[in-house]
């Protein structure tokens, strides 16, 4: 039997399993409602805070912890829970990483048909940098309160959330004081702590007023401070390894990198394939095109294109090429880019999510058209949240040479 919840009903809740985005799943008369805040197993008091009267589903917030799961911590951080950045920081690390690779074995069976034993024993591997899940953040945005006082948003809200410091931020950023300085007219400031060079802060930043220079994968990138870059300062060197090692490039290789930012996956294939080979890299911002075009002008292999990857894809006459390294942004790439991408009859693509359900929906459109799942790896690159980056391999069917 479903009954009509109301917002903010206090409900008394067993607790069952974690779901995408970090909440967990509990039933009430029927009733599934997505929880946050609380643990598989755990029974606990919460607030509904979303009741949709034809909706399949409601939302609550934990208030109150009955019985408490075995990996419930007190949160190192004094916001945990109002401020939206980390959203289990009450979870030990050991337990957050159990729980995301729960997560995408999930994510892959319900959308992309794998058998969870397949990969039973996903790891959500650690990653050098911060020390117990903190100080790893080296990109932050801050959001300012009328008032002119930098902070952080709460949990599905726009509003700003006062704080001193916050306990992710890496060292240089801490260090620039942003929480402690007004900042009137601005509605946002950008803090980026790179790894070669100083920290920097811009107000509601535009392209043009700052560079920043990263090492990663043996290079040096520099490029305009709004450009992306991974925020976890151990991402960069652990995705260019682990990438090369599952695809495996040869000399005189032809390889795309699609989504390419300022060209870190570009820099280390274009070793791999030396003089002999070519890798086209595809990125539509104009900005990290410009910073690949600063940090990559060495590598003759490396062709840059400013374009959409939709539309250059469709471009001829590209009809053939023997890696592809797939980056999309969290939405994915979704079914006409897989199409294109098989049909140039790659040996492997190696996709890199940060979304299991984007990359569940675009693995099962590449198993339509006769491809597989061939490996899997998953990393910790934001630790303190649900949040998680993958590595899938995917292959032809029919193994060619
Ligand atoms: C997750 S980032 C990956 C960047 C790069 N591979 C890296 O690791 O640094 C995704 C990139 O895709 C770019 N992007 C978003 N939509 C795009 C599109 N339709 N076509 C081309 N690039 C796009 C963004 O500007 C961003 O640089």
């Amino acid at each position: 039997m479903t009954t009509t919840l109301s917002e903010d009903d206090p409900l008394t809740l067993d607790v069952g399993a974690v779901a995408h985005g970090g909440i967990c799943v509990a039933r009430h008369n029927g009733q599934v409602i997505f929880v946050r805040g609380a643990l598989p197993g755990e029974t606990v008091v919460a607030r509904v805070t979303e009741a949709p009267e034809h909706g399949r589903f409601a939302r609550a917030d934990t208030t109150e912890v009955v019985d408490a799961s075995p990996h419930r911590v007190t949160p190192p951080c004094q916001y945990a829970g109002d401020c939206g950045g980390c959203d289990w920081q009450f979870v030990d690390l050991a337990e957050q990483r159990h729980l995301k690779a729960e997560v995408i074995r999930e994510q892959l069976a319900r959308l992309a048909g794998e058998t969870p034993d397949r990969w039973a024993d996903l790891r959500v591997e650690e990653v050098l940098g911060g020390t117990d899940g903190l100080g790893w953040r080296t990109r932050m945005r801050f959001a300012v309160d009328p008032s002119g006082r930098a902070g952080l948003r709460a949990a599905r809200s726009h509003r700003v959330v006062a704080i001193d410091r916050c306990l992710i931020a890496a060292e240089g950023i801490d260090a620039l004081g942003i929480t402690q300085t007004k900042w009137p007219e601005a509605s946002e400031v950008l803090a980026v702590a790179p790894s070669i060079g100083r920290a920097v802060a811009l107000a509601d930043p535009r392209p043009g007023e700052a560079r920043v220079s990263e090492s990663a994968a043996g290079r040096t990138f520099t490029f305009d401070a709004t450009a992306f870059w991974q925020v976890h300062p151990g991402a960069a060197d652990t995705l260019v390894c682990a990438v090369l090692e599952a695809l495996d490039p040869r000399p005189k290789d032809h390889v795309i990198d699609l989504y390419s930012g300022v060209g870190l996956f570009a820099g280390a294939l274009a070793s791999a394939v030396g003089v002999g080979g070519r890798v086209d890299a595809v990125e539509s911002d104009a900005v990290a095109i410009q910073g690949a075009k600063r940090s990559l002008h060495d590598l003759a292999v490396v062709h840059l294109h400013e374009a959409r990857v939709d539309e250059w894809l469709r471009t001829p006459p590209l009809r053939r090429c023997d890696l592809v390294v797939l980056d999309p942004p969290r939405s994915g790439a979704k079914k006409a880019i897989i199409d294109r991408i098989v049909r140039l009859r790659p040996r492997a693509i190696a996709y890199v999510a940060c979304d299991p359900a984007a990359l569940g929906r675009d693995i099962a459109l590449a198993k339509a058209l006769g491809w597989r799942l061939a490996s899997l790896r998953a990393f910790d690159l934001f630790p303190m949240t649900h949040h998680a980056e993958c590595v899938a391999v995917l292959r032809p069917d029919t193994v060619r040479s």
